[in-house]
């Protein structure tokens, strides 16, 4: 197979080599195509474009393949906890008992905000959406690193930090915005079993913990802990590329990830779902209304810039969704809709012409509904689940030795050179 890629331009040939990755993925490296011709790229959305060269996960989007540091989602999702997954994304590797102590105990130790914090939660305004406070709260929760540290030590301390102070900032916004007294986390519990306690207990009555529910919200929480290059983390990377800190860098990463677009597409789902309902359609009629890009509306939790496969997390969603409704014996009219949607969708010409598929998103709003999450907190959810997946990138922006600072190009098609004309002469 060639090892050169040829471009001819403007009577003149150029080579640049072609980079390989462990998976056979393939890429032009044109470095140094603009010091060679003179002329940069142009690609509206980075479709086209690799950003960096990373080792965390490899998805085949054709294929429907899903995997964090080489080991299938789907392995995971049936074997691992949340928090295993997350030293495997930041370390590279399933930590040893030994390992999974230390990290679990790091994460105990920095479990609860700076008491001084709690007055910063009173500066918001009861109505702010938690994503808002989430990420003021997260480079808040920065300035308060005690300054001497061992610098091996750094960063695992302050990994385990925003990992645990995530779960807690994200529990005391929601308290707040309702006006309940804030619920301590307690160390007996274990990652997603406290942040329900903090979640739902009372001062005077602690949460009813159900293995399943934990469970399920555990496995919500590993399934969104990383999907390489999206929105969200090349905004943690491009933030982390200027030697931002960590915190700052996960805060920049919190606001990537609140848009419609991207995390919040969960919270769209559900209300997509229940507009549905409350019109009496079948889903046939939005199916039909989604089609048409004048009508102004998408079918949410379906489609995806990499996979044009099924998702391989909605698929392990789907089944959870049905297990855990099962266990709560509870019936959820927005599940029937969501199933009957993806069925006429997939039978749909127009979506099986552009192969859109359900994504993480089409389900997880209905087991968080299920274990009681209120809507405005599901793109909450989404950011706890992607932190580890955060992490794990910067670290690798972080211990690159020759890493530069992200800086892409632009085509200018504004005004050409033009001068200042005082008011009297303006029109
Ligand atoms: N409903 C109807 N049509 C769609 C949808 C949809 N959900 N998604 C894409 N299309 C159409 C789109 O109109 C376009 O049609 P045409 O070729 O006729 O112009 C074609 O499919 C390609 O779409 P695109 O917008 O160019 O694709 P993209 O890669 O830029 O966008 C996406 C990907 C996920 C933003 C988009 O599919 C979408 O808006 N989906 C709904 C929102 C959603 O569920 N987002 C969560 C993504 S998964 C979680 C995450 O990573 O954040």
């Amino acid at each position: 197979m060639s090892k050169v890629a040829k471009l001819e331009l403007d009577n003149k040939m150029y080579e640049f080599p072609l980079v390989e990755g462990s998976e056979c993925e393939r890429a032009i490296d044109i470095s140094s195509l603009r010091s060679k011709t003179g002329h940069i790229t142009l690609d509206e959305g980075y479709v086209n474009t690799g950003s960096c060269v990373s080792n965390i996960t490899f998805i085949d989007g054709e294929k429907g393949i899903l995997r964090y540091r080489g080991i299938p989602i789907e392995e995971l999702a049936e074997k691992s906890t949340f928090i295993e997954t997350a030293y495997l994304l930041i370390w590279g590797k399933l930590p040893t008992s030994q390992e999974i102590k230390v990290f679990s105990n790091l994460l105990i130790k920095n479990e609860m905000l700076h008491e001084d914090m709690k007055l910063q939660f009173e500066g918001f305004p009861a109505h702010a959406h938690p994503m808002a406070i989430l990420s003021s709260m997260i480079n808040a929760a920065g300035c308060f690193l005690p300054e001497v540290l061992n610098p091996d030590e750094i960063f695992l301390m302050q990994a385990a930090r925003l990992i645990s102070q995530v779960r807690t900032i994200a529990a005391f916004s929601y308290r707040k915005s309702l006006g309940l007294p804030i619920i301590y986390p307690k160390p007996i519990y274990k990652y997603t079993a406290n942040f329900l306690h903090m979640m739902f207990s009372e001062p005077y009555q602690d949460y009813e913990l159900q293995p399943e529910v934990v469970n399920a919200l555990d496995l919500m929480f590993l399934l969104h802990a990383d999907h390489e290059q999206n929105c969200s983390t090349s905004t943690v990377r491009m933030v982390a590329s200027s030697k931002a800190t960590l915190f700052a860098s996960a805060a920049a990463g919190v606001c990537a990830l609140w848009g419609p677009l991207h995390g919040g597409a969960n919270q769209a789902v559900i209300e997509m779902l229940e507009d549905i309902h409350k019109s009496g359609d079948d889903g046939s009629r939005f199916i039909e209304a989604a089609k048409n890009k004048n009508s102004g509306k998408r079918l949410m939790g379906f489609g995806h810039r990499i996979y044009k496969n099924y998702d391989p997390r909605a698929r392990i969603i789907k089944q959870k969704c049905d297990e855990l409704l099962a266990v709560l014996k509870r019936e959820d009219p927005l599940l029937d809709i969501a199933k009957r949607l993806e069925e006429t969708a997939l039978n749909d010409q127009y979506y099986i012409e552009r192969k859109l598929y359900p994504n993480v998103d089409f389900y997880s709003g209905i087991i968080m509904r299920a274990i009681g999450i209120p809507m405005n907190m599901f793109t909450v959810l989404f950011a706890i689940g992607r932190m580890p997946g955060w992490i794990a990138n910067y670290k690798e922006i972080y211990d690159a030795k020759e890493g530069r600072i992200y800086r892409p190009r632009q085509i200018y098609n504004g005004p050409k050179l033009t001068h200042y004309t005082p008011f009297s002469e303006r029109v």
